[in-house]
């Protein structure tokens, strides 16, 4: 069975087959191999607050964790913050890779230079996810914070190169645009980039944001979701037709259709459609279990989500341990962790 079926599996377990106490283990781990970052993008909690002191995930801590599940079929390695700030990060993945696993991260493309691309080529990595937020410099800065849209386009360029030099497919190479209000507009310039430099995956990327105090562009007037104008819907739609005509495959994170992802799936509960809970664990850098990726985004501070510290317990404590196992009935309830009220299965980061 592929890694994608046994993914798919269990994100479409039927409701009333869950159980609070999960009755099989993860097959995917988040691991934030560091939370320092280089960017200060308006929409991410990091430019705004504290979450954690600053760490990388130590090596030793690292391989614990992967040692103790054999279900795990995919690592995703980034948290909040830039993995390739990370020295190891290739050996790292290596010893992913040694395993059999599926690693992919996504990263803000400032590192991806000659020397960190040549090393990321050798590494097996199956997936490099690029968030770019823009198709030009100006907005790129309104949304990420620096100056460093033209060094990200020229070292994607010269990875995309290499990779066609070496004939190499890994790591497959997207670009990812976080639907904003203020950006949603840059849509077709950015397909047209994607096309220019060789990279043939496009993800609209769903904007998480904070209910109570928001920050930046993190917030509701910002976000697509639910209320899309008329003429968002069409520059939507206009991208996914230049897509095809140019080739460039172009989806929504959450394997959704773009127009589709700004829609909510099930308008009442829509936290009953999440399976992560059963499928996944996220852990930060130092070693914090949290419920996914998707919780530091919604709701500040991480203690109220916090499910366990890989530090102190091992995975399988931890999975249904107490906390984990009254968050799960919780989800399961018309009365969600606050963290989730406002999520559904096609949140994805
Ligand atoms: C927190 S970053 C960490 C990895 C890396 N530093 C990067 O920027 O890709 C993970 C992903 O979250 C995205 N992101 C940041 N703020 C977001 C938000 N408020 N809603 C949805 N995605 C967001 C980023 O664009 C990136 O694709
Ligand atoms: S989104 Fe990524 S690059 Fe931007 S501040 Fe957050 S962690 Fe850093």
């Amino acid at each position: 069975m592929s890694n994608t079926t046994v993914m798919r599996r269990y994100f479409e377990k039927p409701e009333d087959e869950l159980r609070a106490r999960a009755d099989s283990e993860p097959v995917c781990l988040y691991l934030e191999v560091t939370n320092r970052c280089n960017l200060l993008c308006t929409t991410c909690p990091r430019t705004y607050e504290e979450l954690e002191p600053e760490a990388d995930m130590s090596w030793e801590l690292f391989t614990s964790i992967v040692k103790q599940f054999d279900s795990i079929k995919r690592v995703v390695l980034h948290g909040v913050g830039e993995p390739m700030l990370v020295k190891d990060l290739p050996e790292r993945i290596e010893f992913l890779k040694k395993k059999g696993i599926y690693v992919l991260f996504n990263t803000n493309g400032t590192l991806l230079n000659e020397p960190n691309g040549e090393r990321l080529l050798n590494t097996g990595l199956d997936e490099l996810r690029v968030s770019l937020d823009a198709a030009d410099s100006s907005v790129f800065q309104m949304v990420r914070g620096r100056d460093l849209f033209d060094r990200i386009v020229r070292n994607l360029t010269g990875f995309r190169r290499r990779q066609r030099e070496l004939g190499v497919e890994l790591p497959r190479v997207s670009l990812w645009l976080t639907g904003l209000r203020e950006t949603i507009g840059q849509l077709e310039a950015f397909i047209r980039l994607a096309h220019r430099i060789d990279v043939p995956e496009v993800y609209l990327q769903r904007l998480v944001f904070f209910n109570d105090n928001p920050i930046g562009m993190a917030r509701s007037e910002s976000a697509l979701f639910e209320t899309t104008s008329v003429q968002e819907g069409e520059t939507i739609q206009r991208a996914e037709e230049l897509a095809r005509e140019l080739g460039v495959s172009f989806n929504a994170s959450g394997a959704t259709e773009p127009h589709a992802s700004v829609k909510q799936r099930r308008e009442d509960q829509p936290w009953s459609l999440c399976r992560r809970p059963w499928t996944l664990m996220y852990f930060t850098a130092t070693g914090r279990a949290l419920p996914c990726c998707i919780a530091p985004f919604s709701m500040h501070g991480y203690d109220s989500f916090t499910l366990g510290d890989a530090t102190q317990q091992s995975l399988r404590e931890i999975w249904n341990g107490d906390r984990y196992v009254e968050f799960r009935a919780n989800l399961m309830s018309s009365q969600p962790p606050r963290a989730c009220a406002n999520c559904g299965l096609r949140w994805s980061l």
